[in-house]
């Protein structure tokens, strides 16, 4: 199997930079043009086949290997979120209100440090690794855009490998689960129509606040009553607004929130319960509930005989690590696109360092990752798994 230790110590302070670069100037989603520009002339430089402006503002690069062989794709994510950053590095944002606080920053360097370490090995390469740079993973809309324009064909690819930097586990532990990994996400909202009155004589109005009160209850009913407790889902109520007077009953409710499930029959399930109770409830209380579901993204589903190759590449590369393989998050990934039409697997590599302070959450205002540990491992992780693929030598 390939070493890459020695081109990776080589190049590591060079893609910590980069990451930190791109943590100083964070573009929200869609708006990710300084970083698709940075992107796109690494790639030339590199002399891959460069494609912009795929599903808006993200970027494709071909490395066409030496012979034939499989098409290998490598996706990371380039956007940031609406989020004051509260860290006082050197390298914070410099965009007020806008943040990499999710580790996007570091996905697009790694990938690019898989691409220079890939392209010194084009001579050796059977088949082609096509690196797709995606925006607009935070609001689940970037995958599907670059499918709409065309990322999975000329060539389609035969495997789709992507990673996420994990601050919920430490550096050194790396997650690669079979089947659903990451919850799809699924937004609901359901508007509670009564009759509005005076306060004082409520047994002539209709009141919504109190049908929709009854449904935030018995929504509650579903994950525990309806779904087998080996699985699991989650229906949350995170808004309620009804009224903005204390002596008027209005004469509308309004609940939204989010549902979470790894099985789209799961979420098919809750979403028909959803529309039975809000439905019925209000009706049992003189109202009428209109409910409207949105599906945000897909579950992560990754294939296991993916996984089963990648295995021994990552466990022969870094035998240090811990490789879990029972590991579940209820958060969503758009990643699930490319899964839902291409085989593959999206890992989850540790990130956090409690020892240096590193270690708040994913979308917190003071998230930050153990840069100078997780970028040069996540760039040799993902190396090994395209070369299990591609590079005769990397099995
Ligand atoms: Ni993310």
């Amino acid at each position: 199997m390939i070493d890459w230790k020695p081109e990776i110590r080589a190049r590591q302070a060079a893609w910590i930079a980069r990451r930190r670069d791109l943590h100083q100037h964070p573009e929200l989603a869609f708006q990710e043009v300084r970083t698709a520009g940075i992107v796109a002339a690494r790639l030339a430089d590199l002399g891959f086949e460069v494609q912009t402006g795929v599903g808006r503002t993200g970027v494709i690069g071909i490395l066409e290997g030496a012979s034939e062989g499989p098409t290998v794709m490598v996706r990371a994510d380039m956007d940031a979120l609406p989020i004051q950053e509260e860290n006082a590095v050197d390298y914070a944002s410099q965009t007020p209100g806008v943040m990499h606080a999710c580790g996007h920053d570091a996905h697009t360097a790694i990938a690019l440090g898989v691409a220079e370490l890939l392209s010194e090995r084009r001579d050796q390469i059977a088949g082609r690794v096509k690196f797709v740079f995606q925006p607009a993973e935070e609001i689940g809309q970037g995958a599907a855009a670059m499918i709409a324009d065309g990322a999975l064909r000329d060539p389609a690819p035969d495997v789709a490998l992507g990673l996420h930097t994990w601050n919920e586990s430490p550096v050194g532990r790396i997650a690669l689960v079979d089947g659903p990994m990451m919850a799809g996400a699924n937004d609901f909202t359901i508007t509670v129509h009564g009759r509005g009155g005076h306060g004082a004589v409520p047994h002539e109005a209709q009141d919504p606040i109190l049908a929709a009160s009854q449904i935030v209850n018995l929504l509650q009913s579903i994950v525990s009553r309806n779904i087998t407790p080996v699985e699991g889902g989650v229906v949350s109520v995170t808004y309620f607004h009804a009224g903005d007077s204390f002596n008027v009953i209005p004469s509308a409710a309004v609940l939204r929130g989010t549902i979470r499930a790894f099985r789209p029959e799961l979420r098919d399930l809750i979403e028909a319960r959803m529309r039975a109770i809000a439905t019925s409830t209000a009706e049992a209380l003189g109202c009428r509930a209109e409910v409207q579901l949105a599906h945000l993204t897909l579950p992560v589903i990754n294939d296991a005989d993916v996984n089963a190759r990648l295995r021994p590449a990552f466990a022969q590369a870094r035998p240090d690590l811990t490789l879990v393989s029972n590991y579940q998050a209820m958060m969503a990934e758009d990643m699930s696109y490319f899964l839902d039409q291409v085989p593959g697997t999206f890992f989850f590599v540790g990130s956090s360092n409690p020892a240096r302070g590193l270690d708040f959450p994913h979308h917190h205002p003071r998230f930050d990752i153990d840069d100078e540990a997780v970028v040069p491992l996540a760039v040799e992780l993902m190396a090994s798994a395209v070369a299990a693929y591609v590079l005769p030598d990397g099995e």
